[in-house]
Formats: C-alpha cells, sequence, structure tokens
C-alpha cells in the first residue's frame, strides 16, 4: 500500500480526505500540531475506516520536527497538505500570524519533498485567490485578483511558491481550489469543529437551528443578484476528499504531463445564501431564526465553479446535493450536542 502523508489530517477536509484514501487503499500517516482540530477526530476515522491513524503532534513551522518525520517514514508517497490558518477575518487582525504559519510551513515541507524526493504533492488552495471575479462562474484560466484578505494572499503565495518549486525539482504537483466546502460525513461520525462563534454559513445556520446562537445574520440583502444575497458555490465535504484521492491516482498512474496543475473544486452551482438557508429549513423542518444584516466586508457578491476540468481530467463526479450538504450538517450539530464530551474542544477549548 502506498503511504501518504497528509497535514493537518485532524481538521474538517483533511479528516475526511483521510477516510477517502483509506477506503481507496491508501496507507495514511497525518501530521497536525491540533492548534486548531482535535485529534479525537481520528477515532471518528477509525470508527469509519476501521484504521487507526498515527498523528504526529508537530508544527511545520518547525523544521527539524518536520524532517523528523521525514526521516522515520522512508516511504512516503506522496503529501497532501492541508495545514494551515483559514479564518479570513483573523487574517485581517493578524496577518504576520497569517503569512508566518502558512508560508513557512509551506516551505518546510517543500525542502522535505527536496531532500527525500518525494514525487507527488496536492496542496489544498482556495477559490478565494480569485478575489472578485469580472465573469462567472470561473475557471482555472480566470485572472486571480488581489486577495481580499491575507489568508487569501497565502493562497496565491503557496500556489506561485509550489509552481516555481515544482519546475525545478523532481515533483509533480497538483493545486485544488476548493469553493465553499460544507456537510458531514454521511456516516456523521466526522465533521467540521468550527472554533467558538462560527464564521462561515452552514455551521452558522446549524448553530443557530440548535439553539446554540440566538439569532444568525444574513449579511446584506441589497447585492446585485436574484434575491439580494450573496452566491458561493457550496460542495460537499466528501466529494472534496474524493477529488484529492482522484488527483494522487492521477499523478501515480503518470497521467500528468505537467509539473504543476491547477483544478476547481466546485459543484458549479451558484447558490444565494437565502436559498441555501431555505434548503436546509426544508430538509430539518427546522425554521431558522435569522435577521438580515449589514454587509460584510471582504464578502465577494456571486462567485461558483466552472468545474469542467476536474470532471474530466480526473474523472471527479459530485455525488451529494445540496440537501444532502444541509442535511448531513445538520445530523452532525445534531451528534455533537448529544456527544459534546466527545467534542468538548468548542466548550471547554482546544485539548
Ligand atoms: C458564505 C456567505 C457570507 C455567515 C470563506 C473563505 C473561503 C473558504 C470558505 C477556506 C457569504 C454569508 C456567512 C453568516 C452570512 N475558506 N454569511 N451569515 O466567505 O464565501 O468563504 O470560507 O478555504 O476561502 O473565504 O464563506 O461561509 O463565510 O460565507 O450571511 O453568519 O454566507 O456573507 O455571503 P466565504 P462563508
Amino acid at each position: 500500500m502506498k503511504k501518504i502523508l497528509v497535514t493537518g489530517g485532524c481538521g474538517y477536509i483533511g479528516s475526511h480526505t483521510v477516510v477517502d484514501l483509506i477506503e481507496n487503499g491508501f496507507d495514511v500517516i497525518s501530521v497536525d500540531n491540533n492548534s486548531r482540530s482535535s485529534a479525537r477526530i481520528l477515532e471518528g476515522v477509525e470508527k469509519i475506516t476501521g484504521k487507526k491513524v498515527k498523528n504526529y503532534k508537530v508544527d511545520l513551522c518547525n523544521y527539524d520536527d518536520t524532517f523528523a518525520i521525514f526521516q522515520e517514514n522512508e516511504d512516503i508517497a506522496g503529501i497532501i497538505h492541508f495545514a494551515a490558518y483559514k479564518a479570513v477575518g483573523e487574517s485581517v487582525a493578524e496577518p504576520l500570524m497569517y503569512f508566518e504559519n502558512n508560508v513557512v510551513s509551506l516551505i518546510n515541507l517543500l525542502k522535505c519533498v527536496q531532500e527525500f524526493k518525494i514525487p507527488y504533492f496536492v496542496f489544498s488552495s482556495s477559490c478565494t485567490v480569485y478575489g472578485n471575479p469580472d465573469t462567472i462562474p470561473v475557471t482555472e484560466k480566470t485572472p486571480p485578483k488581489p486577495a481580499e484578505s491575507p489568508y487569501g494572499y497565502t493562497k496565491q503565495m503557496g500556489e506561485q511558491i509550489i509552481n516555481e518549486f515544482s519546475k525545478v525539482n523532481q515533483v509533480q504537483s497538483i493545486l485544488l481550489r476548493y469553493f465553499n466546502p460544507v456537510g458531514a460525513h454521511p456516516s456523521i461520525q466526522i465533521g467540521e469543529l468550527p472554533i467558538g462563534k462560527p464564521a462561515n454559513l452552514v455551521p452558522a445556520i446549524t448553530q443557530t437551528a440548535i439553539g446554540k446562537l440566538p439569532q444568525m445574520k444574513v449579511f446584506g440583502d441589497d447585492y446585485p443578484t436574484r434575491d439580494g444575497s450573496c452566491i458561493r458555490d457550496y460542495i460537499h465535504v466528501s466529494d472534496i476528499a474524493h477529488a484529492h484521492t482522484l488527483s494522487l491516482q492521477y499523478l501515480i498512474e503518470g497521467k500528468s504531463a505537467k509539473t504543476c496543475e491547477v483544478f476547481n473544486l466546485g459543484s458549479g452551482n451558484g447558490v444565494t445564501v437565502l436559498e441555501a438557508i431555505h434548503t436546509f429549513e426544508k430538509v430539518s423542518g427546522v425554521k431558522l431564526n435569522y435577521a438580515i444584516a449589514p454587509r460584510r466586508s471582504g464578502d465577494v457578491i456571486a462567485i461558483y465553479a466552472n468545474n469542467e476540468l476536474a470532471v474530466k481530467t480526473l474523472g471527479w463526479n459530485i455525488r451529494y446535493s445540496l440537501d444532502d450538504m444541509m442535511l448531513t450538517a445538520w445530523k452532525w450539530e445534531q451528534r455533537l450536542a448529544t456527544d459534546s464530551k466527545m467534542y468538548n474542544r468548542q466548550n471547554a477549548g482546544l485539548n
């Protein structure tokens, strides 16, 4: 079995990808300092796959500690790099913390790729690299615009660093630009664990519906869209996860002729905030308590993906609908409410 190193394997998309990799015959190790995640999520991974996944609790900004992982695992066949800070608002308040954490960790990892001759590297990028696009849907050829936040800049910089590095090293890389990952694994054994008050829409919806939040705010209904609220491309986290497995298989099977390729991971459907809320109410049977509030600074008016390249090149088939996304997110929130002892990080801080 080929061994894959997943950085951020205890995170939301990371843990779902670990499940998908194992289900597709890979051996997986995780590197995650658990600064923004809980190693307990790997208990859920084990419940789904039957496999205990080893996590190295290491900060990738520490080069020596990172190097030691590769010394201990000479058989790493590929890397998927998720580990990064990703809170847009926090990045505006703490730019240096974001540039240092997200860029230094990547550079340390790439130094190990060079030293240990790791042949394949998949990078967690984001639609945020497009900024506020002039035309939608966006394709991989849509020129990136200035990012809306330091977080977005770290993704743009990460892509450039990997692209230049791959040109002069024996490694093939794939950059995956996620749109809005939402939902939870259908088993409801793993899901999103937002820290504190959620910034993202779907956790805000489910926490309001379960009563953890008194009311959620819709940030603006006066945009030039069909119902005045912003348009996004929501995509189930398990569909995003499977695209990572397909990317590695595509590289391992020698189907890529390039040193670095980019793929949009979105459903291809633009959905407004109010449509997302109404879909949640339909599938959950819960009337959501929300109020219209002023626009949130930095919000893109509308963006959704042209995902044809990933569908055609990687053979990526999207399995989950918006209904599935909302229903699994809701079931996961209900699970958290009953099993909060398992995921006490939300209430009593990170463990
Ligand atoms: C979606 C829409 C909000 C919360 C960010 C990152 C992106 C990716 C996904 C990492 C917006 C509205 C939200 C709320 C609301 N992250 N909203 N009330 O900003 O599209 O993308 O997360 O890769 O890189 O930029 O996601 O879920 O925060 O917002 O009205 O309580 O929901 O205004 O229109 P976003 P989001």
